[in-house]
């Protein structure tokens, strides 16, 4: 398939003028805590005004769900637009593909009636192959005990961005063009990678490469048709009055470098990492024309190892868990949850130029049994400093926070059929103005259940 510009020209489907006026816009979704914030079900509902909906990072870590009249459908490396049959689907170059995984997740949602036409990947993208699922497993499991291990989700995205950082160990898309290309990397990277497992579990098997090379032969047949040069593909876009929403992965205290490393992933998820991973220039990105969604669970919770100020290893933790099912999309795994950390949110906000907030989760905070009579905000820390209002730079002082708070009234009713910010209880709306007041950006945002349909927009007709 060629690469040239006259290829990337959107379908005569998406190629109206844009929905809303004559020039190009361009809005993001990002996660404002350490992920599923439900960035999936905002992105899902601002993609019917979107004509393209973009990944730039992160890879099959990611779970996004989308949940349309009871149908629940969980998204790893796939945009979170996919039902929205007009709505072009990107993954761009800063994202790092697992190309079985990918085949997989189509697979399976054509096996539901899900087609996806409009999807492009990039071929500057970075490819996830299984040596490096296993890299990210051997390391874990050596490390398993210790203060080193970080709980990741074992998908092979730190084995993958560091080879790519290394640049000699490293396949990209644009690799799975030809089968000789496919033969010649393979042979050339796979000894190198047996060495490097080895050197982490001495037990680990050699790759095969014949087998490898095998399988990634027949996956590239796949997915040549949909291999894209993105990067003028979205100029393009832009250029003829489309509106573009970049979707983020994973969330800004997960970013690589402005979250709590180490316990982070190995990508700039924060907005920061737009322009990087799509080549689409910041100065092109939100405000005036378009908006950075933040997204925000209405309290806090974190897969995997790492500090977190505000964790509720109790029955109110307990409570929220059983109450928000918060359990991962991708692994499975119980999430910690913890009180709503405002001084985290605050400089979450701060990095991504956040104009407008979402607020989800807010009926899990529903006082059903007691325990949550009584909510919790942390509006500053104490170290052995003193006081602190202003999030520290890494997990080493972070984890000697001690969070201080204010209190709020709970509610008791049942919110999931609130439409209207009028239709919440008072003590509901006053936990809103709270974290308004303190982040200083309006709440655009309530989400009152995982339905698309159970949304309050506010100031949106
Ligand atoms: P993401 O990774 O940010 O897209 O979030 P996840 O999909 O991993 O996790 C969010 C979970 O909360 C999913 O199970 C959603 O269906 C669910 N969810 C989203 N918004 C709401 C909400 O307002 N209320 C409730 N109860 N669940 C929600
Ligand atoms: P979404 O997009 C929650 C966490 C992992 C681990 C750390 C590093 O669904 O919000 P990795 O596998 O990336 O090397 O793991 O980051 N993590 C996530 N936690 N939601 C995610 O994505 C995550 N992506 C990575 O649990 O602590
Ligand atoms: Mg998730």
């Amino acid at each position: 398939m060629s690469t040239s510009t006259a290829d990337t020209t959107p379908t005569p489907a998406a190629a109206n003028t844009s929905k809303r006026g004559v020039s190009g816009r361009a809005s993001a979704v990002v996660g404002l805590q350490w992920g599923d914030e439900g960035k999936g079900k905002l992105v899902d509902l601002l993609a019917r005004d979107a004509d393209a909906v973009v990944r730039y990072n992160g890879g099959a870590n990611a779970g996004h769900s989308v949940v349309v009249k009871g149908e629940r459908y969980a998204l790893h490396l796939l945009p979170s637009s996919v039902l929205h049959k007009n709505t072009h689907a990107i993954i761009g170059n800063g994202v790092v593909i697992d190309p079985f995984k990918l085949i997989e997740e189509i697979d399976g949602l054509a096996n539901r009636n899900v087609k996806i036409e409009n999807l492009r990947i990039s071929d500057r993208a970075h490819l996830v192959l299984p040596y490096h699922k296993l890299e990210d497993a051997a390391l874990e499991n050596r490390l398993a005990g210790s203060q080193g291990a970080i709980g990741t989700t074992k998908r092979g995205i730190g084995p993958a961005y560091a080879d790519k950082a290394r640049r000699t160990t490293a396949m990209r898309v644009d690799d799975l063009r030809s089968d000789d290309r496919i033969r010649e990397a393979v042979h050339r990277i796979a000894p190198i990678k047996t060495d490097m497992l080895r050197g982490i579990d001495p037990t680990s098997e050699a790759i095969d490469p014949e087998r490898l090379t095998a399988v990634l032969i027949s996956a590239a047949q796949r997915l040549r048709p949909l291999m894209s040069d993105t990067t003028f593909l979205l100029h393009n876009m832009l250029r003829t009055g489309k509106h573009i929403l970049f979707e983020g992965a994973n969330a800004t205290l997960l970013d690589v470098d402005h979250g709590t490393y180490p316990f982070v992933t190995s990508s700039n998820c924060s907005v920061l990492g737009i322009p990087a991973g799509t080549g689409v220039p910041g100065h092109m990105i939100g405000p005036p024309a378009g908006e950075i969604v933040g997204v925000a669970k209405a309290y806090c919770t974190r897969v995997g190892a790492g500090p977190f100020p505000t964790e509720l290893d109790n029955e109110i933790g307990n409570a929220i868990r059983t109450q928000g099912n918060e359990f991962g999309t991708t692994t499975g795994r119980p999430r910690r949850c913890g009180w709503l950390d405002l001084v985290a949110l605050k400089y979450t906000v701060m990095i991504n130029g956040v104009s407008a907030l979402a607020i989800t989760l807010l009926d899990v905070l529903r006082n059903t049994n007691g325990h949550l009579g009584t909510l919790r905000v942390c509006t500053g820390y104490d170290n052995s400093a003193g006081a602190c209002t202003s999030f520290p730079p890494s997990a080493h002082s972070l984890v000697k926070c001690a969070p201080c708070y204010e209190e709020l009234p709970g509610f008791d009713a049942d919110i999931t059929g609130a439409r209207s910010i009028t239709d919440l209880p008072a003590e509901a709306r006053a936990y809103l103005d709270c974290i308004e007041q303190f982040v200083g950006v309006p709440i655009r945002y309530v989400s009152v259940g995982p339905d698309r349909e159970q949304t309050i927009m506010i100031g949106k007709t």
